[in-house]
């Protein structure tokens, strides 16, 4: 499709020299694969859009389509059997379909980034998965990138930990390794050392409410960890390795990783050197309070950003000026993606706004892809108040769910543990990908882990179903889709070698091949929308879209019945072979798997 893309801006490009030529899609296939709209062109050459359109069609040919004048849009359509060569060979061929070259622009994306000695919740899984598809999109389109994981392992909420563990647990329970008597007791798989530090967290907070003099104890703590005190230094770096412990746990059974996980602690060694530079180059001002602040004003910001508090001590914003800093001397980046919970948006603004005075080398790069919190039905998660849902309850809860129905549909299965794993991850994830990155999330089981309808599962079953096609079709064809998986997080390049596309292609002039192709060829658009908006919606849409008209598809035209002659069985054949390479890459770059029978 790329191509046939050049060759009409091209021919558009000679036709209306000096305009600038942007195409579209069409809403559906009916009104062809590319759509030029006339408005800006039009109104230079002072003419009406819809007659602009027609003379343009009147004048300009396209070798395999035509073109149509609808309104004030230039539709081209090619013709079917060209679309759908067009396409299989883009979909077949030894390059991953709609992905870019590599080149030389450097993404960096922050993502996940926990706090340290709290624990994942659901809450977590957004920017982690967001940062996920995003990284691996932006590789696919042939940037350099970076995953970063700016761990919270450092600030006062340290202090907090480091006195309740001195005093619930240092004496009756010094390697948080038995139930508290005082807690609630807690489930099997909950028995570690990271949920006890947790409910001292918990503790200490509620307890703190009724006696404020609980918070000197905790400042005091931090600030004997901020001077370097060994034992609150043992401490904090053991409250981290068991976290970390857990977080990769996690992070393996998402299939995410990290290029580096330098966390907030750091950057402690090169905050002076933030400060200075800041001080010198006359930014910072004395605040409220005997404060160190930047004022934003002149920036549209009315709060300042304050960079030491009244006592010396760094806060995040401190920390986060130090880290971009840093990353702008080891990356040299083009751009830094913030994947961050809609509710630090002034935090960021106020960051950007800062570095922008001090260098104006980061004014464009530095962007914050905010996504709208997830809520319970009763109101925000408070780790503090310890009313959370936790991430692996929410995966174990959809992996179980999957199995229950294996059992009943396909008891004989083969690695129904895996697929039920692959399936129950692929219904959350999808799920929180298909949500708008921008709007709050309210937390419902029911809808989370939903299998039916608009669901990872079903993607993924119009996958497996593919596979089992192509396994019937035989042995030549099950090897064409058994893609190498990809195993880990790299995006490999999918060895799928479909050797030829026939060079005859009837049986897929029929409305239900021709609209499935269609919405493969959307695919890269979607890709693009994905790294433009920062998001994976626009991906997760398009293999939804994918899937529902493969479901039409299948309904509509037979493949394997006896009756179909041997090209038509083909080309329907290498049109599925297609549509599961395309479902794949795309679950994929989501961070989703796609088992081949289910
Ligand atoms: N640890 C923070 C939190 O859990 C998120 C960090 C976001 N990244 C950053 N560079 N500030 O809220």
């Amino acid at each position: 499709m790329e191509q046939v893309k050049e060759q009409f801006k091209a021919s558009l490009a000679s036709a209306l020299p000096g305009q600038d030529i942007a195409l579209e899609r069409p809403r559906s296939w009916e009104h062809g694969d590319l759509a030029f709209p006339c408005f800006r062109a039009a109104k230079a050459l002072g003419v009406p859009p819809p007659k602009l359109a027609q003379d343009l069609a009147a004048r300009m040919t396209i070798d395999g389509g035509e073109l149509v004048a609808a309104g004030p849009y230039l539709n081209l359509r090619l013709q079917p059997e060209a679309r759908a060569r067009v396409l299989l060979e883009a979909l077949l061929g030894p390059t991953p379909f709609g992905s870019a070259p590599d080149h030389d622009e450097a993404v960096l994306v922050e993502y996940s980034s926990p706090n340290i000695a709290k624990l994942f919740t659901i809450g977590h899984l957004r920017s982690t998965m967001i940062g996920h598809a995003l990284a691996q999109v932006n590789r696919y389109l042939g940037c350099r990138v970076q995953r970063l994981n700016h761990l919270g392992d450092w600030g006062t909420q340290f202090g907090t930990l480091l006195a309740a563990y001195k005093r619930w647990a240092e004496a009756e329970n010094p390697a948080l390794d038995q139930d508290f008597p005082w807690a609630e007791e807690i489930p099997e798989r909950r028995r570690n050392p990271l949920f006890r530090l947790f409910q001292l967290y918990v503790r200490f907070h509620q307890e703190e409410e009724q006696d404020p003099a609980m918070r000197d104890e905790a400042r005091a703590w931090f600030r004997r960890l901020e001077e370097g005190d060994s034992e609150a230094r043992r401490l904090w770096s053991w409250f981290r390795e068991i976290s970390l412990a857990e977080f990769h746990r996690i992070y393996a059974r998402l299939g995410v990783a990290f290029d580096a996980l330098d966390g907030e602690a750091f950057y402690e060694d090169r905050l002076a050197a933030a400060v200075a530079k800041l001080e010198t180059s006359g930014l910072l001002e004395e605040g409220e309070g005997g404060a160190r602040i930047v004022r934003l004003e002149d920036a549209g910001i009315q709060t300042p950003c304050i960079v030491l508090k009244a006592d010396g001590t760094s806060i995040y914003a401190t920390r986060d000026l130090a880290a971009a800093l840093y990353r702008q001397e080891t990356y040299a980046f083009d751009r830094c993606l913030y994947v961050v919970g809609s509710d630090q948006v002034l935090h960021f603004q106020q960051l950007f706004a800062v570095l922008n005075k001090l260098d104006p080398w980061f004014q464009g790069r530095m962007v914050h892809a905010p996504f709208g919190m997830v809520k319970l039905p009763e109101g925000k998660m408070s780790t503090r108040k310890g009313n959370v849902v936790f991430l692996e309850d929410v995966l174990d809860e959809a992996v179980t769910r999957v199995r229950a129905i294996i059992e009943e549909k396909n008891p004989d299965l083969p690695s129904k543990e895996r697929v039920a794993e692959q399936l129950g991850l692929g219904a959350v994830v999808f799920f929180d990908a298909l949500n708008d990155r921008v709007k709050p999330i309210t937390f419902a089981w029911d809808r989370v882990i939903a299998l039916d309808g608009d669901t990872g599962p079903y993607v993924q079953y119009a996958h497996a179903r593919i596979c089992s096609v192509l396994r019937k079709a035989g042995e030549a064809w099950a090897q064409a889709v058994r893609l190498a998986a990809p195993a880990g997080p790299e995006v490999a390049a999918l060895t799928f070698h479909l050797a030829t596309v026939p060079d005859e292609l009837p049986g897929l002039d029929e409305p239900a091949a021709q609209s499935l192709l269609f919405e493969l060829a959307g695919l890269p658009d979607a890709l693009r929308n994905a790294q433009r908006e920062h998001m994976a919606t626009p991906l997760a849409r398009q293999l939804l879209a994918i899937a529902k008209t493969f479901s039409g598809f299948y309904t509509q035209c037979p493949i394997l019945k006896p009756d179909i002659e041997a090209p038509v069985r083909d080309a329907r054949l290498a049109l599925c072979a297609a549509t599961a390479r395309a479902l794949r890459q795309g679950l994929f770059l989501m961070g989703i798997q796609a088992p081949e029978e289910m």
